[in-house]
């Protein structure tokens, strides 16, 4: 495991750009949101200092209205699409125009609990975590569950979650393109034609608007809640109020969220199915579908003990878990970017949420079969939950931060 230590620093290294991470090299050369906040924690195992500049490099993009850009484009590269010519984005910094699973509240106090005499750099990101919140709270509370616009927006880009809301748009009016994605990555770990062309529909849609939340919300035949969003949105809630008292704030505000939040969590349970899931506010339907997303509940501060039945039933089912899409699932596709595989990072917040609800073994259990994992097949951007083998990119920055800072 020493030689994967001084391989995972390395990729850090390679993927440094100076002050921001890319997640890898070709297949996404852009600073990418929780991509960051991950690489953060694993610079931070070697030089705390360059963990909170990634941090604050993010937060130079947020856009006034506080949203945080998924994507910031510090400098234009043709081996991704789509670029900043088709975003639009309208912040300091070019930018796509939707956000990603805010977990930079959580990561900012995990950082100052290995180092505390970084506070006063926590002192002056959080009014910008603050605006952050604001924004979601303002934008994207449906009672309390919190909404995406596009998928990417989760990071789930392809998870079957969206298969029945995509089946009812029409892509129509989207320009001819060309996607880079498959000349990085084998098509079949990737998401299909018939999933980019609804991307792209809706990236049209955001941008021809000016990026307008407002008139999205409503407009868009895309606005569906989900758990990714609203579990990480309520821990990074709770973390931030945490900072609030470290720092003398406020937290009014912040206990009004977390209520809400703990309401709209509910909203999620899908009783037929018996689990957390997505819910299409168009059509009021649940997604049925049980993601590695479901389990964030307890990193959420729910301890809901009906999801460890379906726990210990996806850990039965494949070698390595957690898989991104129930296996007993139509639609699971084990190699298929979020249908399937097993993703590094999504596993460390799930098995962070385990230990702190007392499910200890379980949480040691994943934390162990990730580092073997990550051990075994090195450090790609997912695994096959049957046998582990690397998929997507490699000399991933994630899965590296993963490794340094608690899988090894
Ligand atoms: C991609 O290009 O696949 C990214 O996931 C978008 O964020």
């Amino acid at each position: 495991t020493e030689a994967r230590d001084t391989e995972a620093r390395a990729i850090l290294a390679q993927n440094d750009r100076g002050g921001y991470t890319v997640p890898t090299h070709g297949l996404y050369p852009y600073q990418w949101n929780w991509d960051s906040v991950f690489a953060a924690i694993g610079f931070a195992e070697h030089d705390m200092d360059r963990a909170w500049t990634e941090i604050e490099t993010l937060f130079s993009g947020q856009w006034e209205n506080g949203m945080v850009p998924h994507i910031i484009f510090h400098q234009v590269d043709p081996s991704y699409f789509p670029g900043p010519d088709i975003w639009r984005g309208t912040g300091p910094i070019p930018s796509s125009g939707i956000s990603q699973p805010p977990i930079a509240a959580t990561f900012v106090r995990w950082l100052l609990d290995l180092d505390p005499t970084y506070e006063p750099r926590a002192r002056t990101l959080f009014p910008a975590l603050m605006a952050s919140h604001r924004w979601f709270m303002t934008w994207r509370n449906e009672d309390g569950a919190i909404v995406v616009t596009h998928p990417w927006e989760t990071g789930r880009d392809n998870c079957p979650d969206w298969d029945d809301t995509f089946a009812a748009i029409e892509p129509e009016g989207v320009d001819e393109y060309y996607r880079r994605d498959t000349t990085h990555v084998v098509e079949d770990e990737r998401p299909r034609r018939w999933d980019y062309d609804r991307y792209l529909y809706l990236v049209k849609l955001g941008a021809d608007s000016g990026w307008s939340e407002p008139y999205l919300r409503e407009v868009t035949p895309f606005r569906v809640a989900d758990p990714t969003m609203t579990f990480t949105l309520l821990r990074a809630t709770r973390d931030l109020r945490a900072l609030a008292i470290r720092l003398g704030e406020p937290t009014a505000e912040l206990d009004q969220w977390i209520g809400d939040m703990e309401r709209g969590a509910q909203r999620l349970w899908n009783e037929e199915a018996q689990t957390y899931d997505c819910v299409d506010i168009r059509s009021g339907k649940h997604t049925g579908v049980v993601s590695n997303a479901s389990f964030l509940c307890w990193f959420a501060g729910i301890n809901d003990d009906r999801m460890l039945a379906q726990f210990d039933r996806i850990a039965e089912a494949t070698t390595y878990f957690v898989p991104s899409t129930d296996p007993a699932h139509p639609a699971y596709e084990p190699k298929r970017y979020w249908r399937g595989p097993v993703w590094a990072m999504l596993n460390v917040l799930i098995a962070a949420g385990l230990a702190e609800a007392g499910h200890s073994e379980r949480a040691r259990n994943l934390t162990e079969a990730t580092g073997r994992m990550i051990a075994e097949n090195g450090f790609a951007e997912y695994f096959d939950p049957r046998d582990g083998a690397p998929a997507g990119g490699r000399n991933f920055t994630w899965t590296a931060a993963v490794w340094l800072a608690w899988a090894s």
